[in-house]
């Protein structure tokens, strides 16, 4: 749909609708390929770094999820945002799992994981500043120009805000999107979650995002502490995050959604409940 700039994409940047989704957990591998164990769900997101060697029980896994399903990729480790050199032996790796997989795109966070050579098992934000932009511009291009794919990147849930910035993260994505050209993992649970800890309003957010970038949802629940919510990808997803999803949706148009659940791992019935939930809110907007 044209919005009268040349540069606006069409719908989730002419990428396909998947549908609604799991993560490829160990915890899931007999499960899901047993009878009826596949039921409604649509699509496996993978967790890159954990399939990039060969050989083994999970390159037997990938192959056969593979064969049964649309996959997608989604990483941890690129670490976008650092000023370290781009590590080209992790984009290697990544797009030899391309390779393997033939994902639809490939996604990470809007974050910085190493600086130094040091790398963290912590997702670090960004500041918001022209000049950190200027630089995941950058790096973005660069890692589109080695994959070959489309890529998005996700917002994160974070626990500070930088006093150093100069634009709201909705401005950031959406000069991002557009001037790197990539798409956007929106996490409506993210959203809900940074706006809760540092009162702001997730609607707002929402309508400041370019709707046209969203390519995928990721939906998860988390830990309300009452003086701060915790991003623990560890329960239910939550009402007000449902509500928020529909809000999205009646933006965005159909979008692939996926279900993240990454500690206290339930049982695949319980993800497929999650997901149906999700199913029934799209097909509800419509
Ligand atoms: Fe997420």
């Amino acid at each position: 749909m044209s919005h009268g700039r040349p540069d606006v994409p069409a719908p989730r940047m002419g990428l396909p609708d998947l549908g609604h989704g799991v993560g490829l957990r160990r915890e899931h591998w007999d499960d899901l390929f047993a009878p009826g164990g596949a039921e409604g769900i649509d699509f496996l997101e993978i967790v890159s770094e954990n399939f990039m060697a060969r050989g083994g029980r999970p390159a037997r896994v990938l192959e056969r999820a593979r064969a049964h399903f649309p996959l997608i990729l989604h990483g941890t480790a690129l670490s976008i945002g650092t000023l370290d050199p781009p590590d080209t032996g992790y984009l290697d790796a990544l797009a030899e799992l391309c390779a393997r997989t033939d994902p639809a795109w490939v996604s990470d966070h809007l974050c910085y994981s190493s600086a130094h050579g040091v790398h963290y098992l912590d997702l670090i934000p960004l500041p918001f500043t022209a000049e950190a932009l200027d630089h995941v511009v950058e790096r973005v291009r660069g890692v589109q120009d080695h994959l070959r794919r489309p890529f998005l990147l996700e917002n994160l849930s974070y626990y500070i805000e930088y006093a150093a910035s100069e634009m709201s993260e909705a401005e950031f994505l959406s000069e991002l999107c557009q001037r790197a050209d990539c798409g956007l993992l929106l996490d409506v649970n993210n959203v809900y979650v940074n706006c809760r800890n540092h009162g702001h309003d997730p609607r707002a957010f929402i309508d400041a995002l370019p709707a046209e970038r969203v390519v995928q949802i990721h939906l998860a629940g988390h830990d309300d502490q009452g003086h701060v919510i915790i991003d623990t990808h560890g329960d239910h997803v939550i009402d007000a995050v449902w509500d928020l999803y529909a809000y999205t949706l009646e933006r965005t148009g159909p979008v692939s959604t996926l279900i993240e659940w990454d500690n206290d791992i339930p049982s695949l019935a319980v993800l497929r409940a999650e997901n149906h939930r999700a199913r029934a809110i799209a097909e509800a907007v419509g």
